[in-house]
């Protein structure tokens, strides 16, 4: 199943709300990205607004990540940047100091914990889109903050957003130029 446009679109906004000025500073990382149609619509809403951001997708099943790059290159005519790599052994590291990680239910928890686990290493400043967020409490579990939540009538169009404390640091920075502008 992929992700509904329109959820992720509202996403994109919060977020870009949310982080202000410093939204451009991180990449958009599709945990488990399987035929890519997250990746197409962050990227079609960061081309709208000319914000040259990475987007990156993560997915272990090579099949699917053959699909979602034939995809990527159809809508966007250039390659576009994934990974094949099972989530849990990948180097974060390697994508930089500022991740926003988008996670479609892809792990069960005990899976997620794992993830989690090798995503701090990284000593990024993170911020997490969680759609249908059934594991939620293992982030919480894991020191991360809920900054927003978004209910539907079903569980495909309910999201959570969470940060950890760098990338509330850049919350409060934005909020703060928001408020002496
Ligand atoms: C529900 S699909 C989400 C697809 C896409 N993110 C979207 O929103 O349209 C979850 C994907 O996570 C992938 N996945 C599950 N466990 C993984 C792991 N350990 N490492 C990488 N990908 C994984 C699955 O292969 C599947 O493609």
């Amino acid at each position: 199943m992929a992700t509904g446009t329109n959820e992720l679109k509202n996403s994109f906004k919060v977020v870009q709300f949310a982080l202000g000025e410093n939204f451009s500073k991180y990449s958009f990382v599709d945990l488990g990205c399987g035929k890519g149609k997250a990746m197409l619509v962050w990227q079609n809403e960061l081309n709208k607004r000319k914000i040259p951001s990475p987007v990156i997708g993560i997915e272990y099943y090579a099949p699917l990540v053959e699909i979602a790059r034939q995809n990527y290159q159809k809508v966007f005519h250039q390659n576009c940047d994934i990974h094949t790599v099972d989530a849990t052994n990948f180097d974060f590291s390697v994508l930089g100091q500022y991740l926003m990680v988008y996670m479609f239910n892809p792990f069960d928890a005990q899976l997620l914990d794992r993830v989690l686990s090798n995503i701090a290493n990284s000593h990024s400043a993170l911020v997490f889109i969680y759609l249908n967020p059934i594991h939620s409490s293992v982030l919480v579990d894991h020191g991360y903050k809920l900054i927003y939540e978004k209910k539907g009538w079903n569980n495909t169009l309910w999201t959570m957003i969470f940060c950890n404390d760098a990338a509330i640091q850049n919350l409060i920075l934005s909020f703060r130029l928001e408020s002496t502008n």
